[in-house]
């Protein structure tokens, strides 16, 4: 069963193919305003909360698995009207991309992966993905806490107290049964370099210079994984969150690839 996603649009764009942005956990959609919004003038692009997220509703029953959220955004395009877009996903955003190229890859004109990666997790991430579910689920919020210093790059957190307090607060506002649905649908996701050689579509890649999560090894790999192989742009002095961190970089890149996408 899909559900209806909250989402908000910037902009209307002049006919040429829309942007849709896929957020991070466990941040919501407006872990990209500021990007949208720079882009407004030029592109409609869509932001939606994914399920458990921001204003979407719960997870409810389903077995957690990036399939739903990838679903959720193809039913979301289908009311809004959008056949095909370019589809930009940050880190579990950029799963949730790569499912929708798994499940309907007609729907994505260019895949724009950022600060992401398409291994599946170790044996050990996913029982760290376990505690920190079953943690919040029973405590709050605490577990997320330490989340802070890997999603930030060190010179956000050093100089950028108003990108940190913003993070800290989607941190301590974030839905614990999303939070947990999310975290158990990102263990159960499977490889996806497969999935990006196969598919046709083009992709481009971001990572930010400082992003400790998933960082240039990992861009470059899926870079590669692309046929033709895609390019990869380097977000200086920026973190896993590149685009609360360095909005006019990602949004100078996204409109690049959304300008010469047909
Ligand atoms: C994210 O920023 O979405 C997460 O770091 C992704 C993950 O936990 O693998």
């Amino acid at each position: 069963m899909t559900v209806e996603l909250a989402h908000v649009e910037h902009g209307a764009g002049d006919g040429g193919t829309p942007l849709v942005l896929l957020h991070a956990f466990p941040v919501p959609g407006a872990v990209l305003d500021p990007v949208a919004s720079q882009l407004a003038d030029r592109h409609r692009v869509v932001v939606p909360d994914l399920r458990g997220f921001g204003g979407s509703p719960d997870p409810g029953d389903d077995e957690p698995s990036l399939d739903h959220y990838a679903d959720d955004v193809a039913a979301l395009l289908d009311r809004l009207g959008i056949d095909r877009a370019v589809v930009g996903g940050l880190s579990m955003g950029g799963y949730v991309t790569m499912a929708l190229l798994r499940r309907h890859p007609g729907r994505v004109a260019t895949a724009v992966l950022m600060d992401t990666k398409a291994a599946a997790d170790t044996d050990e991430a996913r029982a760290n993905r376990e505690r920190v579910a079953a943690a919040v689920l029973e405590n709050g919020n605490r577990a997320l806490r330490p989340m802070l210093e890997t999603l930030l790059g060190a010179t956000t957190r050093r100089e950028r107290p108003d990108v940190v307090a913003r993070v800290t607060r989607w941190l301590d506002e974030a839905r614990p049964d999303g939070v947990a649905w999310a975290q158990r649908a990102m263990a159960a996701r499977a490889s996806s370099f497969d999935t990006l050689a196969a598919v046709g579509v083009p992709g481009a890649v971001l990572v930010g210079e400082e992003d400790t999560l998933t960082g240039r090894d990992d861009a470059q790999a899926m870079a590669e994984a692309f046929v033709p192989p895609a390019p990869v742009r380097v977000i200086a002095g920026a973190g896993h969150l590149a685009p609360v961190e360095d909005p006019g970089a990602v949004a100078g890149a996204l409109h690049e690839v959304v300008s010469s996408t047909p």
